[in-house]
């Protein structure tokens, strides 16, 4: 009797393959919300993301301490360089870029914590198949959680502690795999250099680009 065997394994177990960790897509262009446990930082940001030039451009629109920023900036971490850009004058500020860039991915060492439907599964459309993974932060300061869909390793959302902060929260949506406007992930032609240049020591790590600097 191999037949029913074979049908009940495809049925189930066959199927139900476990996730594995993940890279995603080395091209994004999205939105993502960060926010703290400590109510101090709240911002939107509109997000490109060239994991293959690690080129990151944020265009952020938020709450610090309760005061309103807006933050333009672009990482190029091959070249260890930032560049805060200010669109309305046509200026922008060069300094070192002092982080490592880390592709957006759940590193092999994670732990499954489960794959859930976020929404419903009643429905056609109604519900996002994701896998919920947790491990411990590169420098062993904290622990992080990340969510990500079970098609495509597309980031839902990612959460790390924090001594500062608390809990870190970024909700990642309305992704597109690909760079819509690849112009974005370049120096802007007021950026070069003797033009508008300044140069800055003060090193900067990741989490500050979501802090009003002025
Ligand atoms: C922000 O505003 C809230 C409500 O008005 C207030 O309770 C809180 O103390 C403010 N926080 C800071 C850092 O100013
Ligand atoms: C351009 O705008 C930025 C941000 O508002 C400001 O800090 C900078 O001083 C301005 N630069 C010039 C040359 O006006």
């Amino acid at each position: 009797m191999r037949l029913p065997v074979l049908l009940t394994c495809l049925l189930a177990a066959c199927l139900a393959e476990a996730p594995h960790p993940c890279e995603s897509p080395p091209l994004l262009t999205g939105a993502l919300t960060v926010s703290t446990q400590n109510e101090k930082l709240l911002t939107y940001a509109k997000y490109l993301y060239d994991a293959l030039g690690r080129r990151v451009r944020l265009l952020e629109l938020g709450t610090y301490e309760n005061k309103t920023f807006t933050y333009d900036v672009l990482l190029h971490y091959r070249e260890a360089t930032m560049y805060e850009i200010h669109a309305h004058n046509r200026t922008c500020k060069k300094m070192p870029l002092k982080v490592e860039f880390h592709p957006l991915s759940i590193p092999k060492g994670a732990t499954l914590l489960g794959q859930v439907v976020v929404g419903s599964s009643s429905g056609p459309g109604q519900g996002l198949l994701v896998n919920s993974w947790m491990g411990d932060l590169p420098d062993k300061s904290g622990k992080y959680l990340s969510v990500v869909t079970e098609f495509g390793c597309i980031p839902v959302s990612s959460t790390y502690q924090t001594k500062e902060y608390g809990w870190v929260l970024t909700s990642f949506f309305d992704n597109v795999i690909g760079i819509e406007d690849p112009n974005l992930l370049n120096v802007p032609s007021f950026c070069s250099e003797g033009e508008g240049k300044e140069e800055q020591t003060e090193p900067v790590d990741f989490f500050s680009l979501f802090q009003n600097k002025k």
